[in-house]
Parts: structure tokens; sequence; C-alpha cells
């Protein structure tokens, strides 16, 4: 770890040590070599060790990465304003990994603002930590929490901010000949990548993906794939009746992702807002993360009998909900603040463009959704 890096405290450097040997385990019994996605969903959620498992301070300035709900409200009253229009009495909003409970603060606070219709507020959080965060943050709020999802018959909207980003991906590395898995060994106490013939399941995705970036990938171009995001849009529109599926996120369309120019793919891990490449240091005490290819979430949510009913860019979507138009605060300082704030959610080179929304609906009108530019023609 760089020298000017923060070092964890003690306690933490004992859980990551604790999960170093149980992912040095997992690889032990594997073989020896481990499938990245595998290795990604222990860092990530290994009971009480994994990063969202084991309660690290993650979200906000003193953990490591700050969300869009976490710089400012506004977020969250842009998403209120958005879908109040096609909420129905009766209706409820399912929030999918709700993380310290800011985005369901500044949503139901701004539905209650404009009289929408009571929603039943409900969350599933797979992190044990997170969820008592949630219920200590939104303890005045009406929010109940779920264990599943439910069945089906589900009625409203549900949104998923930050999420599928944080599905386990797959590696690859693509060479004239073949392709090969990117996976993990151990390499003394610690851990290296170590790419191995793919198996025919990874090679035909690579392949798929070859042709949506243009043919033209180097020897050796690496990136990665999530085998999650379609069954999971498909579990979630299983369960949608009628309405509306929202995902923001960092991502791409899969023409963007698979450039043969983007040569190293966009796994990328977050450590008290450090943005670095190695998932391999500290496991358990810093995010990983891999951007989400739009167009095969999209492509997942219509083979799944949703509509594809909106596609833009976090500033687009923003600024057609009305980010702009709040009153300004009169105090100087907290003007400056809420305008560096927005500057973060809407500069292109901020969240402005990197993040996207897509919307995904049932059983509602066409365009249900104001998302300004719609860029669904790119997906
Ligand atoms: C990067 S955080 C985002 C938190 C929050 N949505 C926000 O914007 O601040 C990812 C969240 O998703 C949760 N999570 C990850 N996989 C999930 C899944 N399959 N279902 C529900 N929640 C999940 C994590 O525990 C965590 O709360």
């Amino acid at each position: 770890m760089d020298s000017d890096w923060p070092a964890p405290p003690p306690s933490a450097v004992a859980l990551s040590d604790e999960l170093t040997a149980q992912l040095a385990a997992r690889i032990d019994a594997a073989g020896g070599w481990l499938d990245f996605a595998e290795y990604m969903q222990l860092a990530l959620y290994a009971p009480g060790l994994g990063y969202y498992s084991a309660g690290a301070r993650n979200f906000g300035a003193a953990g490591d990465f700050v969300t869009a709900p976490e710089i400012t409200p506004a977020f969250g009253a842009c998403i209120a304003r958005g879908i109040a229009p096609l909420l129905q009495p009766g209706d409820a909003i399912l929030e999918l990994g709700a993380g310290s409970g800011a985005l369901a603060a500044a949503v139901l606070d701004e539905l209650a603002d404009c009289d929408a219709p009571a929603v039943d507020y409900q969350v599933l959080e797979v992190s044990a930590e997170l969820r008592e965060r949630q219920q200590l943050r939104l303890d005045a709020y009406p929010v109940r929490w779920l264990d599943t999802l439910p069945p089906s018959g589900f009625r409203g909207v549900i949104l998923a901010n930050e999420v599928a980003d944080a599905l386990p991906v797959r590696r690859f590395r693509w060479q004239p000949d073949r392709v090969q898995a990117v996976g993990v060994i151990r390499d003394g106490a610690a851990f290296a990548w170590a790419a191995r013939d793919a198996d025919a399941q990874l090679a035909r995705e690579v392949e798929q993906r070859r042709e949506a970036g243009g043919d033209e990938w180097p020897a050796g171009y690496t990136s990665e794939f999530c085998p999650n995001l379609r069954p999971w849009i498909g579990g979630l529109a299983a369960c949608l009746e009628r309405g509306l599926l929202l995902i923001c996120d960092y991502g791409l369309t899969a023409r963007e992702y698979y450039h043969p120019q983007r040569r190293d793919g966009t796994l990328l891990c977050h450590y008290r807002h450090r943005a670095h490449a190695d998932p391999f240091r500290w496991p358990g005490l810093q995010d990983i993360t891999a951007w989400v290819d739009f167009t095969a979430a999209a492509q997942a949510g219509v083979e799944a009998g949703l509509k594809l009913a909106g596609y833009t860019t976090q500033a687009q979507f923003l600024m057609a909900n009305g980010v702009l138009d709040a009153a300004l605060p009169d105090d100087p300082v907290e003007r400056a603040r809420h305008a560096a704030n927005l500057r973060r959610l809407l500069l292109p080179g901020e969240m402005g463009e990197r993040f996207k929304v897509l919307a995904l609906s049932r059983a509602l009108p066409d365009a249900p959704l104001n998302v300004g530019r719609d860029l669904r023609h790119r997906l």
C-alpha cells in the first residue's frame, strides 16, 4: 500500500487477515486457482468479514467512497419527483442495497413534500451490518426491511443505486488463439493474478463481447463481465407486476465497455477515497467494483419481458427532474457547499456522465419517466 495511505486500525487488519486465510483456503480447495468472481464475492460478502458484511464505515467522508445520495439529498429528491407521477395508491418502493439509508430518507422526504400517495417503502439489503445502520438512520421513517425479494405481484418502483457495480465479475483475457479466464492464485502470503484457458461458457460470452466492441481487440486485451447481471435483473423483473425498475450506476454501453482501447477493463477498488486497481490489498477493507454494461442490463430486462423505458446520463436525469430548480440556501457557506455538491453530481468529469440511469418498465404507458435526453438508441 502506498506509504501516504492511512493504515487501517489493528482490529480491521485482524479481520482482513482472517478473510485472507479464508480466501487462501478457498484457493487451495479449488486446486490452486480461483475464478475472480468467487474471490470478489468473498472479499465483499463473506459473512462477518467481507467488505459489505463486516460493518466497516464504507460510506461518506470518513469511509472509502461517496455515493450520490451521500453527497446531497438533491439526488433522492430528483428520483422522487421523477417517479411520483407514476405511483398509485397502495404502491411500494423497493430499494436494493440501501447503503447508509440516505437515499431512502431523501426520497421519502421529497414524496411527502410533493403530496405523492403514501408508499410502502421496503429495503432489501444483503449486509446485516448495513441493515442495522439503515434501521438506526431511518428510525423515524415508515420503512420495512425484507429478507428476500417479493415472489411476484410487486407494484411500484424498484430502485438500485450503485448496487449493480457491486455484483461480482468474471475477468478474462483475449489472445488471438484463445480466451483465458483471469483468476487468483496464492503468492506467498498474498494473492496474484493468473490466467488459464477459459471454460466454454466464458469463451462464448467473451466472443459476443468482442463482436460488440468491433472485433479488433489487441492481444492480451483484458476486461470483465458480470455473470449475475442477467439473473439478477430477471429475478427483479419476475416480481414486478406493474411499475419501474430504475438502475443508476457508473457504466457504459457494450460498444464503449468493450472498445479495443479500453484494454484493461473497468475493475476499480476504493480505499479511503483512493481509487486503485489492486483487489488483493487488505481483502475486506476496500471496495471492489466494476462498471455496468448497460447494453447487457437492458437486454436482460427486455428478455425478462420488461420494456426499455429510458436510458440517459445522471446529469441529464437530474436536470430533467429539477435539480437546478431548488431554492439556494441563504447562508453563503451553505450556498457554496450546495454548488460544489451539484458540480460533483453533474459535471461530465465527475459523476454527471460516468453515471447512467436505466429505466425498465412493465404495464406502464410509454416514456413513464422524464429522463431528459434519451440515449436508448446508443444501447
Ligand atoms: C456501493 S453501496 C451503495 C449504497 C447505496 N445504494 C448508495 O447509493 O449510497 C452497495 C450496496 O448494495 C448492497 N448490495 C450488494 N449486492 C446486493 C444485492 N444483490 N441485493 C441487495 N443489496 C446488495 C451492499 O450491501 C450495499 O448496501
